[in-house]
């Protein structure tokens, strides 16, 4: 499973990074969020919940 970010709908809220403790979540320079799909395996739970938080439904999930 992967997330991806829709750059367009975020608002740098940092729900997400706060939720996954900035490991499947990070803020990029300009302020917005991208999904470091590396740590998701370890972080999953995490990340599923970040996509309910998100307060602008930024956040898609991908499966594979
Ligand atoms: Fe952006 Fe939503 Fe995260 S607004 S910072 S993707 S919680």
């Amino acid at each position: 499973m992967e997330f991806k970010v829709n750059e367009d709908l975020c608002i740098g809220c940092g729900a997400c990074i706060n939720l996954t403790n900035e490991t499947v979540f990070k803020m990029n320079d300009e302020g917005f969020a991208y999904a470091d799909n590396k740590e998701v395996n370890n972080n999953l739970e995490d990340a599923k919940m970040a996509v309910d938080a998100c307060p602008t439904n930024a956040i898609s999930i991908i499966e594979e």
